[in-house]
Formats: structure tokens, sequence, C-alpha cells
């Protein structure tokens, strides 16, 4: 019943709101053609993202977490002309998909796929270098998000904002006795950004054609 509801507005605003996009349903079904899971941000987490790193004019973006790039063309969407997205994908088969789904959407340039270990490729990037990144989207192995995390939070300037996606999982986070790696990741997650004094942060939990979810913003001093 919840649910239902919960499709049918996100449905509702979503007709009004985002509109019809060629681009975007081109790229999701060369996800599912692909075989990629449909574990996509949902289309109005896309937008919102997209309007966050317009709203702070970000220039440089990192993603932890391409799967076939839909999040990823939200985000490049919001970018100046010169703008640069790095995004790292750890499956050969997600990365090729979202090379083709980013080229189609006009992207190649702008934004480069890592295919590897994101830790991996985190650990090469250098703020002066390839950064320092305006806004960070981490949206990978949960497990590791509070490695990933810091990584953000070295690769930032003040002014940076960091946003983890999936920290709530059905309500799962709240559940003391998980052993899911996933579960344990975000509460780790969340324990290390309550102790780390260079950001202010929140949890927004969300509903909608993806269920019952949430993610983490946090704000770099
Ligand atoms: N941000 C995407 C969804 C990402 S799904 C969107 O909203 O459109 C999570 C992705 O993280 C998957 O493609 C998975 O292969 C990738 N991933 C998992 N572990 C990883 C790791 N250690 N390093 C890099 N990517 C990883
Ligand atoms: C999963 C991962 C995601 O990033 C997401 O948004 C939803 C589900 C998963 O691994 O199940
Ligand atoms: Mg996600």
């Amino acid at each position: 019943m919840a649910e239902d509801v919960w499709r049918t507005v996100d449905d509702h605003f979503g007709r009004m709101l985002l509109g019809p996009d060629p681009v975007l349903d081109a790229a999701l079904e060369a996800n599912a053609i692909g075989g990629l899971p449909a574990i996509d941000v949902f289309p109005a987490q896309g937008k919102l993202l997209h309007l966050l790193a317009r709203s702070i004019g970000a220039g440089r973006i990192l993603e932890i977490g391409t799967l076939g790039g839909y999040s990823t063309i939200w985000l490049a969407r919001a970018l100046p002309p010169h703008g640069r997205l790095l995004t790292c994908e750890i499956d050969p088969r997600h990365a090729q998909v979202a090379t083709s789904n980013l080229a189609m959407a006009g992207f190649a340039e702008i934004v480069e796929v890592r295919v590897g270990p994101a830790l991996d490729t985190l650990s090469t990037l250098d703020p002066a270098v390839d950064g320092p990144f305006d806004l960070t989207f981490i949206d990978a192995d949960k497990a590791a998000n509070t490695e990933y995390f810091e990584h953000a939070l070295r690769l930032s300037r003040p002014g940076s904002m960091i946003i983890v996606d999936n920290v709530v999982r059905n309500g799962r986070v709240v559940d003391a006795g998980s052993d899911e790696p996933s579960v344990l990741g975000t509460r780790r997650l969340a324990a290390a950004v309550a102790q780390e004094e260079r950001v202010s942060a929140t949890v927004i939990q969300t509903v909608g054609a993806k269920g019952y979810d949430g993610f983490l913003l946090a704000l770099v001093h």
C-alpha cells in the first residue's frame, strides 16, 4: 500500500517536473540490455544531485560507483563547459556500458570513467592536481564508505559537498544486531562523520519508486 503511493507520487511529480528525458531513458535501456542491476539513483534524486551541483557551482565532481552512468549523467549536466567529472567503477562491464551511455549523452570529453577498485584509484589522486572536488557522490560498496568518505574529504576544499547514497536501506541501518557488511559499513561511516570536525552533516530519509532509503549530505567547513 505505502509503496504504491510512493511510486504514484514519484511518477506524478516526475512527469511534471522532470519531464520526458530520452537520453536518460536510453541509458537505462542500455543498462537493462547489458544486464546491469537497476540500482541507479531514482529520477527525483538524480535531479536533486544535479540541482545541488549547480547550486554550489561545481566545476569538478568525483563519483564513486558508476554502474551505467545514470547518476553520472545527472551530475555531468550540472557542469560548466570546462567542468570535469571523474567516476570510479570496479566492474569493466559496467564501465563499458557507462562509457557508451556517457558518449551518447555528449559527455565523452568531460567525464572520465576510471576502472578498478575505487580505493586504488582514490589513492592515486592528488587534491592539488586532480582536485579539489567541489562535490563527491559516494555510491559503491557500502562496506568501504568510511574510507571513501576520508578520501573525499582529503580531496575537498572548504565549501565542498559530500553525498553518500543508501544509508537507510529500508531502516536496516538501525538494526543493531545486523551483520550485513553494508549495514555495518554505513553505521561505521555515520560514527566517523559524527566525530569529524571538518564537516557538518545530515541524513535525509527518502521514499519513492525505488522504495525506502536515504542519503547523507555533508558540507566541508
Ligand atoms: N551511481 C550509480 C549506481 C552505482 S551502483 C547510479 O546511481 O547510476 C554501485 C556500483 O559500484 C556498481 O556498478 C558496482 O560495480 C560498483 N562498485 C562496487 N564495489 C566497487 C569498488 N570497490 N570500487 C569501485 N566501484 C565499485
Ligand atoms: C544497491 C546499491 C545501490 O547503490 C543502490 O542505490 C541500491 C541498491 C545494492 O547493492 O543492492
Ligand atoms: Mg545507490
